[in-house]
């Protein structure tokens, strides 16, 4: 495959890089592209230095196979047409075509086929949060069906990109020197804070991040589950934690559920209170797999089960997943 990155001086690109060294993904050539800025810059991959092209419309992706595209809604919907027409696959990591009916959503651990139906030679990548959200509610919903969902999100601050990250190391040290802390990429300060924002808001009262979690879930898992979500930024660096409580149709014991975690593909099951052992970012930033912890009954709910979930939201939830479902369509080829 020849394959090229758009984005690749970003958090999602640069993970990207690594993964593909990583995981010896089978390409035979690879081109880097970003806009003005990163254009010029180089990385060494495999032991070859790239240079990074400025994307521009024109022919500059004929003869690509698949194109990774992490570099925001609006560059994917302005060059869409210019990395597909002539065949590539676009793999998108943005909002910009998630909800189009003609473009499949795709977590593999749970509906890796809809990959091959792609009218428009456009995959999406869901949102971060409803990818390790998904993984996790497949293994459930499997053993019984989830009628409804409630979940609130810590979301890590590279969440908003490599500049998120920059801004809570930079209030960290301007912090220790005594100086006036930079905002500029959240709402408010992050350090010593948490802040119930992510995303701008809808009429409805929910952020655009907490609605792509009800229309998201529903679209990958082909089901008309409630979603109802609260999400919020947190001064961690990487990596997503959420709380989770789902509605049951038959109740689950712990004991059945935490034997759905530990069999399904793409969890681990760290649930081991007793030790103090459950998952949490600061140890699970740069791991592949969706973590599962403090699984326990719903006491306010007797068809309920509520539990704890952590991923790495740069890999599994943007870079790691976009190469899942390019190692999928590899494999059906
Ligand atoms: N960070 C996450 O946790 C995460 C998770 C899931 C999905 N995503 C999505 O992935 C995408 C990238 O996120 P990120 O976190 O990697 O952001 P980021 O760190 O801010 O990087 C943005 C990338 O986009 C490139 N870019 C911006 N405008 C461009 C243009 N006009 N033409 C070509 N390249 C352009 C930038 O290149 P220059 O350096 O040249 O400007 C940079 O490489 C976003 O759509 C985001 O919503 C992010």
């Amino acid at each position: 495959m020849n394959i090229a990155i758009v984005g690749a001086s970003g958090a999602v690109g640069q993970e990207l890089l690594r993964l593909l060294q990583e995981r010896n993904f089978p390409y035979q050539s690879l081109r880097l592209f970003g806009s003005s800025r990163s254009a010029g810059s180089t990385y060494t991959v495999r032991g070859e230095e790239l240079t990074v092209q400025e994307l521009r419309e024109g022919d500059d992706f004929a003869g690509i196979d698949l194109a990774f595209v992490s570099a925001g809604a609006g560059t994917s919907l302005r060059f869409a047409e210019t990395i597909t027409k002539h065949g590539a696959i676009m793999i998108d990591n943005s909002s910009a075509f998630r909800m189009e009916k003609d473009v499949p959503l795709v977590v593999p651990e749970v509906n890796a086929s809809a990959a091959l139906h792609r009218p428009r030679n456009i995959i999406a990548n869901p949102n971060c949060t409803t990818i390790q959200m998904v993984v996790a509610l497949k293994a459930i919903n499997d053993v019984s069906r989830i009628r409804r969902v409630h979940v609130a999100t810590y979301q890590s601050a590279s969440g908003a990109g490599a500049s998120g990250m920059e801004e809570l190391e930079t209030q960290v040290k301007q912090c220790a020197a005594g100086e006036e802390l930079t905002v500029q990429k959240f709402a408010h300060q992050l350090l010593y804070n948490v802040i119930p924002h992510i995303d701008v808001f809808t009429d409805n009262g929910y952020t655009k991040e907490e609605m792509k979690m009800y229309n998201e879930t529903r679209k990958i898992m082909d089901s008309d589950i409630e979603v109802s979500a609260t999400c919020v930024r947190v001064p961690t660096l990487r990596a997503h934690s959420e709380a989770i409580w789902v509605e049951l149709e038959r109740p689950l014991s712990t004991q059945e559920a935490r034997e759905a975690f530990a069999a399904a593909e793409g969890i681990t099951l760290i649930d081991n209170p007793a030790n103090n052992e459950y998952p949490m970012p600061l140890y699970l930033s740069g791991k592949d797999d969706v973590y599962v912890g403090r699984v326990r009954q719903d006491l306010a709910n007797p068809h309920g089960l509520s539990f704890w979930c952590v991923s790495d939201q740069i890999r599994k939830g943007a870079a790691l997943n976009a190469i899942q479902i390019a190692e999928y369509l590899y494999r059906q080829a």
